[in-house]
């Protein structure tokens, strides 16, 4: 299957630190990545600069064989809208729109009318296991609920690659054993791929790949399933 994104030879320097010492890295539609590693490692680094978030001191990003690495800020971020969602540990939900808007929110930067926006969204309320909630302000929300809204959200735009760091970071063991159940399936059936960081290796496990990340390096790759 056609790769989706790629990195190679990624190396990113803080001073005198190395974030990131020469990373390759590929994933193809419906793959599901788990970058894992000791905090310091390079994690956040290596998903931000596949994102086209951190511009990498050497190296390239390709998403669609397209090298992506050296577009300008604006391009930079109209296909982070456009082609790419996101979850974060905490759900960065704007507190003051309801749960609906919250997930239409990409649609609506990208100028959909703010009825198809929600309408589109709101396809995903059920399928999260969010129906009845399309109302509720974060505040009302569980952690696990926002991060189900956050994942509404990412896919909402039905992106190419679906970037989660640390998506379950706040979560207690169940709840993140639901988000993470949904956020696999629910990626996959959008036939994006997924890339995420975790600490947790049962969450890890639901992805088809691991990569180990050591001092700004990979030091193992495993596979848990046959796509
Ligand atoms: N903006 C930054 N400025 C300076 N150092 C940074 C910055 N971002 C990350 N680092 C350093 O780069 C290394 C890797 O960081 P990071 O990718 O955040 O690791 P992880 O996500 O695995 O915990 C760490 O030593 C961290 O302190
Ligand atoms: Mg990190």
């Amino acid at each position: 299957m056609s790769t989706v994104l790629a990195g190679h030879g990624l190396v990113k320097k803080y001073g005198s630190t190395t974030a990131l010492a020469g990373v390759d890295v590929e994933v193809r539609k419906r793959d599901s990545l788990a970058i894992m590693g000791p905090s310091g490692s390079g994690k956040s680094t290596l998903l931000h600069t596949l994102a086209g978030i951190i511009r990498p001191d050497e190296g390239q990003v390709q998403l669609r064989g397209e090298r992506i690495d050296k577009w300008g800020e604006n391009r930079l971020s109209a296909l982070r809208r456009k082609r790419f969602g996101f979850v974060f540990q905490f759900g960065q939900l704007l507190p003051e729109l309801p749960a609906e808007e919250n997930a239409a929110l990409p649609l609506m930067l990208e100028g959909v009318p703010r009825k198809d926006a929600v309408a589109r969204a709101r396809r995903w309320f059920a399928p999260l296991g969010l129906e009845g909630l399309e109302q509720r302000r974060p505040g009302q929300l569980s952690g696990g609920q926002a991060q189900r809204v956050a994942i509404a959200r990412a896919l909402v735009a039905e992106p190419d690659v679906v970037f989660a760091d640390e998506p379950t970071g706040a979560l207690d063991q169940r709840t993140s054993t639901e988000v993470v159940q949904l956020l696999t399936f629910a990626t996959r059936e959008t036939g994006a791929a997924l890339v995420m960081v975790t600490h947790d290796a049962d969450v890890a496990a639901h992805c088809d790949r691991v990569l180990q990340v050591r001092d700004g390096r990979i030091s193992g790759h495993s596979h848990f399933t046959v796509a």
